[in-house]
């Protein structure tokens, strides 16, 4: 499994699946336990994981660092991914054709790490996993569906979506903070 990981880490080094290829500085293929249950998908690296590499270690990350040791999360534990692997340019959105051409990675992550709940943070991958899970109809805007449970089958039995605010809105609205540690602290409740 680890060399698995280690191919797709490589094909994503490699990757000009996308204009994006040509402004990143660094791939940011994902990070942590590959072995974990609890699998996190981010929108997009930013200008901070462009220049290391690393998902969620900027702004953002400091915010999703402190949200997860309150929730008795430990970051080694978890596999943190993004739906992009390369920063778009002034952190604007991914456009569907990004999704589109570089999603494949994610699904093979997603494949190998079997995780038995998805934290979705923030509507871009919302939408992508719900929907890849077969619960588009279901998927609404992160403001009405953080903090939802949404079981569905898989082949290992059953998978958990949970959708979460991307840790992103506390550096724009402080208040915010609250909202998302009441999510997160449910998460360890949620049997496996
Ligand atoms: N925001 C994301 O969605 N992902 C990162 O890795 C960093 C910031
Ligand atoms: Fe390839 Fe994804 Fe990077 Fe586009 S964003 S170049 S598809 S790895």
């Amino acid at each position: 499994m680890q060399n698995k990981f280690e191919q797709i880490e490589k094909e994503v080094r490699n990757c000009q699946k996308c204009p994006l290829a040509a402004t990143r500085l660094n791939v940011v293929p994902g990070e942590g336990s590959i072995s974990s249950h609890i699998l996190f998908i981010g929108e997009a690296p930013g200008a901070a994981e462009d220049e290391t590499g690393k998902p969620f270690c900027g702004r953002a990350g400091k915010v999703l660092d402190e949200l997860l040791f309150k929730a008795g999360l430990k970051r080694n534990d978890i596999y943190i991914s993004n739906i992009l692997k390369c920063r778009p340019p002034g952190n604007r959105n991914p456009k569907d054709e990004e999704i589109k051409a570089c999603s494949g990675y994610l699904d093979r992550q997603v494949d190998l790490i079997k995780p038995k709940i998805i934290g979705c943070l923030g509507n871009f991958s919302t939408r992508y996993i719900m929907e890849k899970f077969g619960l588009k109809n279901r998927a609404q805007g992160i403001s009405k569906i953080h903090g939802q449970v949404f079981i569905t089958p898989v082949s290992q039995g059953s998978i958990k979506i949970v959708p979460l605010y991307h840790p992103a809105v506390v550096t724009y609205n402080a208040n915010m903070i609250s909202v998302l540690e009441k999510d997160f602290s449910m998460l360890k409740n949620i049997p496996k």
